[in-house]
């Protein structure tokens, strides 16, 4: 009797054990998956930019809701792409129904609990074993580190102090007055399956690598040489495009003298001709597209891993006092910016008898006019941010002294230089041909290293060093 209802007894104290436990899993889970929602794109106030995002009819994939989503949905294959890609498809399908879903957890996650940054993930920095590529970031033969905009920029991020000009730069961009009369921001990519290409002359020894490049423009850093480089790697029978993510608009109808004498032909013979002030087409189809091919960018793979859409995505840095150097001769109406609608007024302002005088000049402006007066000031890691339309992707970062190599792998001369700011008659004067950072005396250095501290902390967390790391605050 006493056994019995001993038995009785452990039996019921078991059922209660179960209970807990199973409710204590359930909660478990469910915490689990609201903390992973909570991802860098949920932050309380929403610009323009981001309402645009979640409203798009069209944006099942590029959405950062769904992409989080997928990726707590796909938990389990974490190592298989296809059916994480399969899952995104289907995703895309079900539509409005699944969104207002996510919309609800949502909401509940913001009201729930405040961002605790020490769990933060600052990203994925590790690299594959046994795989030698110099793409292969932070392996010993990669010559790159691994980049997550988003998350540098998010509040928890190295860089969370400085997300006030991220959405100066959103709401510039919404305003459709991002970088007026400034060059198109472009995507070029190249899809590289060896047995379909022709001999790389700059790589003689050597086959090519069956893999799929993108790369983000920073300017000044020998973007261009890189983008005419992706078209020489399409010449060779890579796979690609160069898709355009924005174009902006102009300032008034500035010509070079070539470009007037165009106009003038075009209209003799009457054909259309571009007319006065314009604005940036915004979220338009380009940027659509552009959004889809950035969500599908990966660290780097072994050759038989890349999938149909996957791609590298990679940029290239340099010391931001040495690229601010390179961007005045830019700016000031060098090839490629001769009717950028502002290089004469630069010119008039800050031209000086000396190189020293003027580089002065330029960082004086920097405080009193910012940034945002040329694209080609414009700090490098929010032109990444821009350029990777604030996607939580990763991008292989270069140091500046890999462009010939970065060249040489695409099938382009890797002593080909596009612009060369030191051969005579490329920038507009001598004083500024002549410019080099030994103009900077130690006063100059530090009011420049304040405009791009974010540039400094950057690189830095790609492990290089600046001119400006001695400026940076002790942490
Ligand atoms: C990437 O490479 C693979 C294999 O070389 C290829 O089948 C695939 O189409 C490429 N990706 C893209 C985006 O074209
Ligand atoms: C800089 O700002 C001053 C004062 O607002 C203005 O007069 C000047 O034209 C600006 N210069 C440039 C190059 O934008
Ligand atoms: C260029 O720099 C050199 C040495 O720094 C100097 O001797 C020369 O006068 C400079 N030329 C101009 C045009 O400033």
């Amino acid at each position: 009797m006493t056994q019995a209802r001993s038995y009785k007894g452990t039996s019921m104290y078991l059922l209660v054990v179960m209970i807990i436990l199973t409710v204590a899993i359930y909660t478990a889970k469910e915490l689990n998956v609201l903390d992973k929602v909570r991802g860098p794109v949920d932050s309380e106030e929403k610009t323009e930019f981001e309402k645009k995002l979640v409203n798009e009819p069209t944006s099942g994939v590029s959405n950062p809701e769904t992409r989080t989503q997928v990726d707590d949905d796909a938990d389990q294959d974490d190592d298989d792409d296809k059916s994480e890609k399969e899952e995104k498809k289907d995703d895309v399908q079900e539509g409005q129904e699944e969104k207002e879903i996510k919309d609800e957890v949502k909401n509940e996650v913001e009201v729930s609990e405040p961002v605790d940054c020490k769990k933060f993930d600052h990203g994925d920095f590790s690299s594959l074993e046994g795989v030698d590529s110099m793409f292969n970031c932070g392996s010993e033969s990669g010559q790159c580190n691994w980049f997550y905009p988003a998350k540098f920029f998010h509040e928890c991020g190295l860089g969370s102090k400085y997300m006030p000009h991220i959405a100066e730069m959103k709401r510039q961009y919404d305003a459709q007055e991002l970088w007026l009369s400034g060059p198109p921001i472009v995507l070029p990519n190249c899809n590289i399956v060896p047995e379909r290409m022709r001999k790389n002359p700059y790589k003689p020894d050597q086959d090519w690598t069956r893999h799929n490049l993108s790369m983000t423009h920073v300017h000044k850093t020998g973007g261009t040489s890189l983008v005419t480089a992706f078209s020489q790697c399409l010449n060779y029978g890579g796979k690609g495009k160069r898709r355009t993510l924005y174009m902006p608009g102009r300032k008034t109808l500035e010509l070079s003298p070539a470009q007037q004498k165009i106009r003038e032909e075009r209209i003799a013979k009457g054909e259309k001709v571009l007319t006065g002030p314009r604005k940036s087409v915004i979220y338009g189809k380009n940027y659509e597209e552009g959004i889809e091919f950035l969500n599908e960018a990966t660290k780097y793979k072994r050759p038989e891993e890349w999938g149909d859409t996957d791609h590298t995505l990679f940029g290239v840095v340099r010391d931001p006092a040495e690229r601010f150097i390179s961007a005045i001769g830019q700016a000031t109406g060098a090839f490629g910016s001769t009717s950028n609608g502002i290089g004469k007024q630069l010119l008039d302002e800050c031209l000086k008898e000396t190189s020293k005088e003027t580089l002065n000049c330029f960082i004086n402006l920097m405080h009193t006019n910012s940034t945002w007066i040329e694209v080609h000031f414009t700090p490098m890691a929010m032109e990444v941010a821009f350029a990777t339309a604030y996607q939580d992707i990763p991008v292989a970062i270069f140091p500046f002294t890999q462009v010939p190599n970065l060249l040489a792998e695409l099938g382009a001369n890797p002593n080909g230089k596009k612009k060369d700011g030191h051969s005579s008659n490329y920038r507009k004067s001598p004083i500024l041909t002549n410019m080099s950072v030994d103009d900077y005396d130690d006063d100059m250095l530090k009011r420049l290293c304040e405009i791009y501290e974010m540039d400094a902390v950057f690189l830095n967390q790609m492990r290089m060093e600046t001119r400006c790391d001695k400026f940076l605050p002790k942490i």
